[in-house]
């Protein structure tokens, strides 16, 4: 199928007849006959593969299968690699690196000859990096998830990436299980290729972009060895060469209705808290206004409906055979967009139409709810001005209301120094904050607010008490865990001026986090305050530190919201 070549951006680079015509073709040549050149589309493979990202190692396969499609609907498909992260690898978190990844995936997008685009994503930040760069560009673009991988099964039972490791853990930890029992459960949680199987962060954001409309329906639950994720791959390389045809670019889809779509589909899915740091740093890039209180206004009231861990039993092999995101999306159908715009060129309604649950275990009807009011809750009081969330579907109700002690911890190193002592004064009770892991001061807003419990407590069968912070945990984390405090403590947010003993009181049916101390000792403690000296202090570190934004933005760069467009007006030549 060759296009008007006057409409293709990729005409720029090989539709010409001069010097740079013959030296954009020549080299790219190597064995393509001179008709790909024809003014067909072009279409890139954005390919997070790595073996450094374990959840994307079957990325390489993958894209072969897109190519297919491309080839079949007359484009040319061109395949580049952009930086992968691992979430259980890198140090000192992925987080860190998200916005350099983006930055990489917008820039490789913008200086090729790439009419549309297909995104490769799977590990947690895999995919917002890829979003919000691709969003910077805006063309023609689908995504493709690496898909979650088989079920874990250890003794009989299935074990949960993420979730049993918190788990086995704390019971090692506790002495309830061995050496040798713990290594083999860790040998049974991941036993195929694909992303944590859980809905955890990587779930999350594969339903998150089945939400907004820029995967196909159903994309997210298949699990990855499943050749049914080969045969969407497929289908993505032939939609995205329809797509630069149609002009559909992603702005056209995501729009403030996908947006909310996407808020409310997570709530009923018990998705992941970093939900709300990628989202809003996504709409930051297309121009959509969302802010933290969008989420609480559309997503609190809303029910559980997935049984799946870390907020259930099940995992996303089950999801997907029961049905997957379609059915959930037609089950909150009244409360959603519908008429909303998705890749398929259809709309969300029609392409979920006809959808059956098989088994309702596994995804609740909207009557009939696993909880009735499951959505992130957005917190505010003196010790979070900018706001702080919590899941309530992954916290203990009796914690929900509560009032104790800060037992508190400076650092990370200052915690892992001291969680352990016999002489930490900490109970059932007690209210566990810890400062400077947000964005600056971690530096990179670190997956360590889901601390675990003192071992002297975990030893007495107490298995939750709230734990508050400005850092963030990971999707497959649970408890009654008050995260992304903003302002942050390594920027002076009152969070840095809690002391030990303050009394802390958490109301979460009051949205309410405050700090039972006065302002003007608040003041007083303020006049006193001295940020920590920077953890790195060159190269990306302190530009990463100098112009990433709060909690509440979306942690991305100040510089980095909204669009550079496809259109680069230079030549190499
Ligand atoms: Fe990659 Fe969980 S570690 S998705």
């Amino acid at each position: 199928m060759a296009e008007d070549k006057d409409k293709l951006r990729s005409a720029d680079w090989f539709g010409r007849d001069d010097k740079s015509g013959f030296i954009h073709r020549s080299w790219m040549k190597r064995g393509l006959p001179d008709h790909e050149f024809d003014g067909r589309p072009v279409i890139g493979i954005c390919n997070t593969w790595s073996e450094l990202t374990p959840c994307n190692i079957h990325f390489r396969d993958l894209a072969e299968n897109v190519k297919r499609g491309v080839h079949e609907a007359g484009g040319l498909p061109v395949e580049f690699p952009v930086t992968s992260l691992g979430e259980t690898i890198m140090r000192p978190t992925t987080m860190l690196f998200r916005n350099l990844a983006s930055m990489d995936v917008e820039e490789c997008i913008r200086a090729n000859p790439v009419d549309g685009v297909v995104l490769l994503t799977g590990c947690d930040k895999t995919t917002p990096s890829c979003l919000m760069g691709a969003a910077s560009v805006d063309l023609p673009t689908i995504v493709v998830s690496g898909g979650p991988m088989l079920n874990g099964r250890y003794r009989g039972e299935n074990i949960g990436s993420g979730t049993d490791v918190w788990k086995y853990s704390e019971d090692f930890r506790a002495g309830k299980m061995s050496r040798e029992e713990f290594q083999l459960a860790e040998t049974a949680m991941t036993r195929s290729d694909g992303h944590c199987m859980t809905m955890g962060t990587a779930s999350s954001m594969a339903s998150m972009v089945e939400a907004l409309g820029m995967t196909f329906p159903g994309g997210a639950a298949i699990p990855a060895p499943d050749s049914r994720r080969k045969v969407l791959a497929h289908m993505a390389g032939i939609r995205i060469v329809e797509m630069v045809g149609e002009d559909l670019k992603m702005s056209k889809i995501l729009v403030r209705e996908a947006f909310e779509n996407s808020i409310k589909v997570n709530a009923a899915i018990g998705g992941s808290t970093n939900f709300i740091v990628h989202l809003l740093a996504i709409a930051g890039r297309v121009g959509v206004e969302l802010d933290l209180d969008d989420f609480d206004r559309l997503g609190s009231h809303l029910p559980l409906l997935v049984n799946l861990m870390p907020s259930g039993k099940y995992l996303m092999e089950d999801f997907y055979y029961a049905g997957g995101l379609p059915v959930v999306i037609q089950e909150l159908a009244d409360q959603l967009h519908m008429d909303a715009l998705t890749v398929t060129g259809k709309t969300l309604g029609e392409n979920v139409a006809g959808t059956v649950c098989h088994d309702r275990d596994v995804i609740a009807p909207l009557d009939q709810p696993l909880i009735a009011e499951a959505g992130l809750a957005v917190l505010r009081g003196n010790l979070c001005e900018g706001g702080a969330i919590i899941k309530p579907s992954a916290a203990s109700p009796e914690l929900m209301q509560h009032r104790g002690q800060a037992v508190v911890f400076a650092t990370i190193e200052d915690y892992h120094e001291r969680i352990d002592s016999d002489d930490l004064d900490v109970d059932e009770n007690s209210v566990l904050v810890l400062q400077n892991v947000g964005p600056v001061g971690y530096p990179g807003m670190a997956e360590v607010g889901n601390m675990g419990l003192p071992k002297k407590l975990l030893e007495r069968g107490v298995r939750d008490i709230v734990r508050i912070s400005d850092g963030r945990m990971s999707g497959t984390a649970y408890g009654t865990v008050v995260l992304h405090a903003a302002p942050e403590a390594a920027v002076g947010g009152n969070l840095a001026l809690v002391r030990d003993g303050d009394i802390i009181e958490l109301d979460v049916a009051r949205r309410r986090l405050h700090l039972e101390v006065s302002d003007e000792e608040l003041a007083k403690r303020r006049a006193e305050w001295k940020p920590l000296e920077p953890h790195d202090t060159r190269g990306y570190v302190s530009l990463y530190v100098d112009h990433v934004m709060q909690a509440d933005r979306g942690v991305d760069f100040d510089f980095l919201v909204g669009k550079s467009s496809s259109v680069v007006t230079r030549e190499a030549h």
